[in-house]
């Protein structure tokens, strides 16, 4: 429904009533829908008023209003409560509305000025205190040589003190009365136009003087050429003062709006504080009655403000006070009778909903790292951790690489000072895991079968959106009699289905790893385009489940190609049969035994889940709340 704009017509009411339509939280933020509003919502160049909305047991601080779709939106730090339905009193703060309709209207009267200088002159915008600057601005040249000219012509019309008018019409009449569009306007609707005397109407939603001559003296500061617009900028002096207004604060124009009503609305406001802060209150019956109800108690001093009441309010603030005093008194007996029957010294309200305490979960890698154990025990392979800082002879040596050999230039290593081990070399931070494989044929004593799974963090010179310096990877290694290409690629297979869903395949590339013969890379198929590469609504095309997910973009006629692989494929990392040199490493006869082995990053493999879209790997590790907190 939308809110009806009590200040169209009456800019100069500071007070209202209205219902509440709806209450919106958003974190600390309340926000409140009405029926009616005196607030005007920021648009048009003019800012929108602050001040405070007060219920029977809530005040909110209004520090921002918006129009949206007909419905004006009042936002601020709400104390106490408001419910929907009751009636609410508004109160405008005034001195700052007052001001930004002193800067509205300027603006109006600097528009004419120009107009009246130099006839021909088109306005297409306004800023009437958004910003510190403020301007008209024309899409006709102003010459800056017309800055005095215009300043004559602002001050006729403000000694001029001619009325200014405003009304609402249909479009018919603003046809038929010739007033000049700015840009087009709905023409279903009724219009609110503005009249400065008898200069030409305009359409106009912001609040205005009611009078020229009630205008503080407008200084024409300047003319700004901006690309191809002219603005005319001026500023505003208040009466006996030099500089032009501060826009407080939201919070200071809480504390001020207080001190300006210190009355009957900052009465109800402590009357309502009270009510709630009674309903926690932890003290006993007598303390409860010396703070409240005692001499120097809550009461007394509340009552104090009847000192600074302007006589037309003291009845109402009578009545309100000895409201107060019988609930006060209320409050104690049914306190000291329900203390009597429970005979419980604190009160306590047991309705009163607990704290959630707040729990975390697993960050993404280890669950990622938690479900690829787990996929990998079902078939029977075990989980192993080794060493995030090896020997150089874990890392490359027994993996067929040694020393000096160019193969080693793919892992940019960080090396560790420390002393040097003659049969194993230098110190290194792992580059991958395959550094487990010969740990784990060390560790069955040389003795297959071998399942492993090694899974641990790594560590290369590298970092950007797809690389971080320390990451994770999982190693699988079989080796047994009889192990052949078939079984490493049913593994593969297995795995894809299992981490990103059925339907999902993988693929093998020849390549070259020292440590494995044949080697290849290892890629899945896509789980959008269904490893096609394109996304074509046609037949059943697996890209359908996509766009009927993201109804919102637009499905294209004819055959496009996937935004998320290349090919149809995702690359995810290495893999191929174990090099017999890696065997006897290992100390396990090639003649007799074969294996398989495979091992890729886990940050990639994780973000490549469906509907995970994270681009940026660095995110994973930034330690931000709000991104880990939506796994
Ligand atoms: N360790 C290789 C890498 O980090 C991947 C790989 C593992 C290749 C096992 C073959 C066999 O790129």
């Amino acid at each position: 429904m939308p809110t009806k704009l009590l200040y169209f017509s009456k800019a100069y009411q500071q007070t209202a009533t209205a219902k509440v339509i709806q209450v919106l939280r958003d974190g600390p933020q309340t926000g409140i829908i009405l029926d009616q509003t005196l607030f005007y919502p920021q648009g048009g160049g003019q800012p929108a008023d602050q001040g405070s909305i007060i219920a029977e047991l809530g005040n909110l601080a209004v520090s921002h209003v918006s129009y949206n779709g007909g419905e004006v939106l009042h936002k601020g730090k709400l104390v106490g409560e408001v419910k929907e339905g009751e009636t609410v009193t508004l109160e405008v703060f005034w001195p700052l509305r007052y001001q930004h309709m002193q800067q509205h209207t300027a603006g109006h009267i600097v528009d004419q000025a120009v107009k009246n200088v130099l006839p021909e002159s088109k306005s297409i915008d306004g800023n009437h205190g958004i910003s510190k600057r403020m301007y008209i601005e024309f899409s006709t040249e102003v010459s800056a040589v017309a800055v005095s000219k215009i300043q004559t012509a602002v001050n006729e019309i403000v000694e001029s003190a001619v009325p200014i008018t405003s009304e609402m019409v249909s479009y018919e009449e603003l046809v038929r009365r010739q007033i000049k569009l700015p840009f087009d306007l709905p023409k279903n609707k009724e219009l609110r136009i503005v009249q400065i005397g008898k200069y030409p109407a305009m359409p106009d939603g912001g609040t205005q003087l009611s009078g020229t001559g009630e205008s503080w003296p407008i200084t024409i500061v300047g003319v700004d050429l901006k690309e191809s617009s002219w603005r005319v900028i001026y500023s505003l002096t208040a009466p006996g003062k030099t500089a032009q207004l501060e826009v407080p604060e939201p919070e200071k124009t809480k504390e001020k709006a207080e001190k300006a009503t210190l009355s009957l609305s900052k009465l109800r406001e402590r009357i309502a504080d009270l009510k709630a802060q009674l309903s926690f209150e932890q003290t006993t019956g007598e303390e409860r009655k010396t703070k409240y109800l005692g001499k120097k108690g809550y009461f007394n001093e509340l009552a104090q403000v009847m000192k600074n009441l302007e006589a037309a309010d003291r009845k109402e603030a009578g009545q309100l006070l000895n409201d107060v005093k019988t609930y006060l008194e209320k409050q104690l007996q049914r306190h000291l009778q329900e203390q009597a029957q429970n005979q419980v010294a604190a009160w306590v309200d047991l309705s009163i909903p607990g704290v959630k305490p707040v729990v975390g979960h697993m960050h993404p890698v280890s669950q990622a790292m938690e479900e690829i154990t787990q996929i990998f025990e079902r078939i029977g392979f075990t989980r192993v951790r080794y060493p995030e800082v090896d020997w150089d002879h874990y890392v490359f040596e027994a993996l067929n690489m040694p020393p000096n050999h160019p193969a080693r230039d793919e892992w940019e290593t960080f090396f560790v000072e420390a002393p040097i081990d003659k049969k194993l070399g230098k110190v290194v931070l792992t580059t991958h895991t395959s550094n487990g494989q010969v740990h784990e044929m060390e560790r069955l004593n040389s003795t297959p079968p071998i399942r492993m799974v090694n899974i641990g963090r790594c560590y290369r010179r590298q970092q950007d959106a797809t690389h971080t310096q320390m990451f994770h990877q999982f190693e699988g290694l079989v080796v047994d009699k009889g192990i052949n290409i078939q079984h490493l690629k049913g593994t593969l297979d297995y795995f894809a289905q299992e981490f990103y869903g059925p339907g999902t395949k993988s693929r093998i590339r020849p390549f070259h790893f020292q440590f494995t013969e044949p080697s290849f890379e290892v890629d899945f198929s896509c789980h959008i385009c269904g490893g096609t590469g394109v996304l074509n609504p046609e037949g059943n095309h697996p890209a359908k489940a996509y766009w009927s997910k993201n109804s919102n973009e637009k499905q294209p006629e004819a055959e496009t190609k996937c935004k998320f692989c290349k090919s149809g494929w995702h690359e995810v990392g290495g893999a191929g049969m174990v090099h017999p040199n890696v065997l006897k490493a290992g100390g396990i006869d090639p003649e007799v035994y074969t294996g398989f082995a495979f091992g890729w990053g886990i940050e990639r493999t994780y973000t490549l889940k469906p509907g995970l879209n994270i681009d940026d790997i660095r995110l994973i590790y930034g330690g931000d709340l709000r991104f880990l907190e939506q796994f």
